[in-house]
């Protein structure tokens, strides 16, 4: 057994800035982070655009920034969250720059910002297009000059331990050596991202299975929005199942036009802001255009634009397609909408404090009510920035009762037990994403889900007498997590009766306002 003060589960942004301040506020207390793969895989690494950050006042204002979050969110924002949010950036801004994070300048030495979906000024702060990278090895390589902060990599978080609606620490499988490791922890932090590859088409990095959520739904804890799925309008179109390359939502920002086969700019039918309207609007469009046209994809266009600044805003982008034989000067880029994030997840209040206690959660597995129905672009690493601060905050005065263990919980030992076929979790893992594609995408139809919910079940009672009877592993555990998180979409999903940000359903007499309005 494992005793630390602040057990953090996950190295994206979310954990890694929060485990900076709580180390520094108290050298001597322990703090430990487990993390499933290696300590900087997550995906706060792949983060392109930026941060939304209002930095200049002159042009742009915390009113703007506020309006625009609730408008993306279609009316479910809690509008004192999207508040506070909003008017910290900058100061979480600063922190990142004396941790030695960089951000691209302009020649005036202003922060050169970028702009996306939604955003009614340019106000997106960004590292090229690679700014999750940059915040990844800025914060990571704080987090290791810290002697008080231990990182273990490829340890994965298993189960949460509770007792009487109190988290006492959790479970967690050493991939290494097979040995489960149980951690006792005063305070524990969920920081385990997103949900993405339960879709396989997906913007997102083989981390993302949902684990921290699924957990935590397992210890009781309250889970909402998660019928609210974002998906990226312009990942890069290719016909196999896994991570897809994103071609960031600046790009359009930057002055690109989405086009179908044919030529036509036809975003301009749907939403005035034409290309740069909500994520929500823009995939809609683009799944109705491609369903009218039976073409495989839409393009980017980007032949018009100038390519030097391109290129310097845009290197990694501009490298791939070139690499792939798109040269974007000639060549249009064939996009189609992606699993890209998760708007819901474990509640929390406002010092990202979950219904159980001593529990917290931050970042994209945590549904604080900034999103509402639908996340404006590059909200997310803002969101755990200034939660990863209140959490902080908030333990900071916190008095410190030494969690009593309970001595009921004892160690976990491997039993030798049968290990589990991997082509059979390999099996029901590539059935399950299409299940979750046809049944759970952009556009739902409440039959669908109903018949959906049917086989996750299934899938779910085969499983739980599965765990029972083989060796654990982390396949297994991240299908049973992944069947887990399906059926609280799909569930979640048939319980929703009205359409708005990025839900969309069609069922019998149910209040179903027309999500896409074509432009009069
Ligand atoms: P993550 O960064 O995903 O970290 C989760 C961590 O938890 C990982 O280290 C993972 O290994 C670990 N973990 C998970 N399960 C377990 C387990 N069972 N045991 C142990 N460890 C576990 N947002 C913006 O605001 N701006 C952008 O420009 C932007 N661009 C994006 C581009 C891409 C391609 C993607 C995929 C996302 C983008 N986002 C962007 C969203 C944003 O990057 C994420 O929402 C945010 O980084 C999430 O941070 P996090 O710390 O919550 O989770
Ligand atoms: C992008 O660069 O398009 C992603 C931004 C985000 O997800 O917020």
């Amino acid at each position: 057994m494992i005793t630390t003060n602040y057990l953090i589960i996950g190295s994206g942004v979310a954990g890694l800035t929060f485990a900076i301040k709580i180390a520094d506020r108290f050298p001597d207390k322990k703090v430990t982070i487990v993390t499933k793969s290696n300590a900087d895989e997550s995906n706060t690494k792949y983060a392109q655009g930026g941060i939304a950050i209002v930095t200049d006042e002159t042009e742009d204002s915390y009113q703007k920034h506020i309006e625009d979050t609730l408008i993306c969110g279609d009316g479910l924002c809690d509008v004192e969250v999207v508040k506070m949010v909003v008017t910290e950036g900058p100061k979480r801004l600063k922190e990142l720059i004396a941790w030695g994070a960089k951000f691209d300048k302009t020649a005036k030495g202003n922060f050169d910002l970028g702009k996306e979906g939604g955003h009614s000024q340019n106000r997106v702060v960004h590292h090229k297009d690679q700014t999750g990278h940059e915040i990844e090895r800025a914060i990571l390589d704080q987090v290791h000059q810290k002697g008080n902060i231990t990182v273990l990599d490829h340890h994965f978080a298993l189960d949460l331990i509770t007792e009487d609606n109190q988290c006492l620490g959790a479970f967690v499988l050493n991939q290494k050596t097979n040995e489960i490791i149980t951690f006792q922890s005063d305070f524990t932090l969920l920081a385990t991202g997103g949900i993405g590859h339960l879709y396989g088409h997906t913007t997102n990095p083989i981390i993302a299975t949902g684990d921290g959520i699924a957990m935590a739904f397992r210890a009781n804890a309250s889970i909402k929005d998660m019928e609210f799925i974002q998906f990226h309008p312009t990942a890069l179109y290719n016909t196999s199942v896994g991570s897809k390359f994103l071609i960031s939502e600046a790009v359009r920002g930057f002055g690109a036009y989405l086009r179908t086969k044919k030529g036509t700019r036809f975003m301009l039918d749907y939403d005035n802001r034409a290309e740069l309207a909500s994520r929500d609007i823009v995939s809609q469009s683009i799944d109705l255009e491609l369903k009218k046209t039976g073409d495989d994809c839409v393009y980017l266009d980007c032949t018009h634009l100038d390519l030097e600044p391109f290129t310097k805003h845009f290197p990694m982008i501009y490298e791939h397609c070139k690499k792939i034989g798109i040269d974007i000067t000639k060549n249009w880029i064939p996009v189609v909408p992606a699993q890209h994030y998760l708007c819901g997840g474990i509640t929390v209040d406002k010092n990202g404090k979950t219904s159980i206690e001593n529990l917290f959660a931050c970042g994209e597995c945590s549904r604080t009510g900034l999103h509402g129905a639908n996340r404006l672009a590059s909200n997310s690493l803002l969101e755990a920035l200034v939660y990863s601060d209140k959490i902080y905050n908030y333990l900071a005065e916190a008095p410190f009762e030494n969690v009593l263990f309970i001595s009921s919980i004892s160690d976990c030992k491997l039993e030798l037990k049968p290990i589990i076929n991997p082509d059979y979790i390999a099996k029901i893992k590539t059935e399950l994403q299409l299940l979750m594609r046809q049944n759970a995408g952009i556009v739902r139809f409440d039959v669908d889900l109903r018949k959906a919910k049917e086989q996750l079940m299934q899938w779910q009672d085969e499983l739980e007498t599965i765990i029972k009877n083989n060796q654990i592993s982390t396949e297994l555990y991240e299908l049973c997590n992944m069947i887990t998180i399906g059926n609280l979409i799909v569930q979640q999903s048939i319980e929703r009766d009205e359409n708005c940000g990025g839900f969309l359903k069609f069922a019998p007499s149910y209040n179903c306002r027309k999500k896409i309005k074509r432009v009069t």
